[in-house]
């Protein structure tokens, strides 16, 4: 009996941990195309930095900022093109003691991206399903302290679309920004600003592990659905499918190395179809707007294979 037993733990222990582990971090990469541009899709009007990923109605670009329409680059803070790791990316640099874009030490970089010229036409001309994708690579040994923003899509009404992030409180139906944001340890979660409707509540608390409904920021989303490792490329997609007007048939769905982690429906986007995706909002800093938040140290991360395309 003894022995039966040690052997079930055993193979319990086989089977059970590298299923739970490949769920809690599912970092096995598929192909970088894939990674980027997930299968079951057909994608037009796209666009990508990264070299060797040749998809259907994808073209390849230069990682610049003038090709990539990059507008409203906060000041003081640097972007700078390098090669890293067999990747050409831009450098976010995070001095110790830096939190927040607006206070001192400044740290990360922000701004808006639109895409390549045909890209951004198609998305603010109202396509009503995007992809975007990126990678992003934190230096070996990073110290994640309390949190920190990464890239993801936004859009809205006109101007009202930028600064959708902050505790903004105005106007919170005419803009959504769907960052992600790493948190302790490297927990990773979809932080998004969207229309405070009950709607929104109910679809984005029930799509585990962990959800925090903040009004007063953004909701913190299935927390802990995957964890980012220190030291090697992760590959980010993220689908953004708008909902009709007056009608809660919206989604956000993200892949981690083409895993998918997050999949929400029943969102509510918009009352109009003036409120449009624009682009990605590229915001790299540490926090949160409070010192807790800050970088222990100096230290680095890295974004690269930046992409987009329409879902037709
Ligand atoms: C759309 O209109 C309905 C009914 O007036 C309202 O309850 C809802 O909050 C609005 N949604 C958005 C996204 O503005």
């Amino acid at each position: 009996m003894k022995t039966f037993s040690t052997l079930t733990n055993f193979i319990a222990l086989a089977f059970l941990v590298p299923i739970t582990s490949a769920n809690v971090t599912p970092l096995q990469h598929r192909s970088l195309k894939t990674n980027l541009f997930p299968s079951g899709y057909t994608y037009a009007s796209g666009f990508t930095t990264a070299s060797g990923v040749s998809a259907n109605g994808v073209t390849p670009v230069a990682l610049s900022d003038s090709v990539l329409n990059v507008i409203k680059a906060t000041s003081g803070l640097t972007h700078n093109v390098v090669s890293q790791n067999g990747k050409t990316a831009w450098e976010a640099v995070y001095p110790k003691g830096s939190y927040n874009p607006s206070g001192t030490p400044k740290g990360g970089f922000g701004f808006y991206l639109g895409g390549s010229d045909k890209f951004q036409t198609a998305v603010q001309g109202g396509a009503k399903q995007v992809i975007f994708g990126y990678s992003v690579m934190f230096q070996k040994g990073f110290q994640w302290n309390m949190g920190g923003k990464l890239p993801g899509g936004f859009g809205g009404i006109g101007d009202s679309a930028f600064g959708c992030s902050g505790g903004r409180q105005t106007d919170r139906e005419e803009c959504f920004d769907l960052r992600l944001m790493w948190r302790s340890n490297g927990k990773g979660e979809l932080y998004d600003y969207l229309p405070l409707t009950s709607t929104n509540a109910k679809a984005l608390s029930t799509v585990g592990p962990e959800t925090i409904l903040n009004s007063d920021y953004g909701y913190s989303v299935s927390r802990g659905s995957w964890t980012f490792p220190a030291g090697q490329w992760v590959t980010v997609a993220e689908r953004i499918k708008m909902s009709d007007p007056h009608k809660a048939n919206g989604e956000v769905q993200i892949w981690i190395n083409g895993n998918s982690v997050i999949n929400v429906k029943g969102l509510e986007f918009r009352n109009t179809t003036d409120s449009v995706i624009q682009g990605m909002h590229f915001q790299i800093f540490f926090g949160g707007s409070t010192s807790d938040w800050a970088s222990p140290i100096n230290q680095k991360a890295w974004f690269a294979d930046v992409s987009g395309a329409v879902i037709i």
